[in-house]
């Protein structure tokens, strides 16, 4: 079963294969979801973007981004200079061994930015 590393709750979990990144983390007890967010959020439905997560390893065994997240994203600054790594926690697929960090900040004046 794929491991799944949360770095900031210091908490790992096993999770089955193709589980939901989202759900595994709300019942591991994993505060997706910063401030008001925890009560206001769109219950897995790719509409807040506020499940955003930063895959740090393993990326590559996350399922493939759909259009709907893609979309999301998109429309996200935080989404700037995290291209690679941000995905939506309730449309990740977890497929083999990831490590996630929660709440990422925004990266107004990263690297990326004014590329
Ligand atoms: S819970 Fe709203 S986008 Fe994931």
């Amino acid at each position: 079963m794929p491991v799944v590393k949360f770095v900031n709750e210091k908490k790992e979990i096993e999770v089955p294969e193709g589980a939901n990144l989202r759900q595994e983390a709300l019942k591991a007890g994993v505060n997706l979801y910063p401030g008001i967010h925890k009560y206001l959020n769109c219950r897995g439905f790719a509409q807040c973007a506020s499940c955003r997560v930063l895959i740090t390893q393993g990326q590559e065994n996350a399922g493939s981004k759909g259009i709907l997240e893609k979309a999301r994203l998109v429309c996200s600054f935080a989404y700037i200079g995290h291209e690679q790594t941000m995905r939506l926690a309730c449309q990740t697929q977890v497929l083999g061994d990831m490590t996630v960090e929660t709440q990422p900040p925004l990266n107004l004046f990263g690297d990326n930015f004014f590329s």
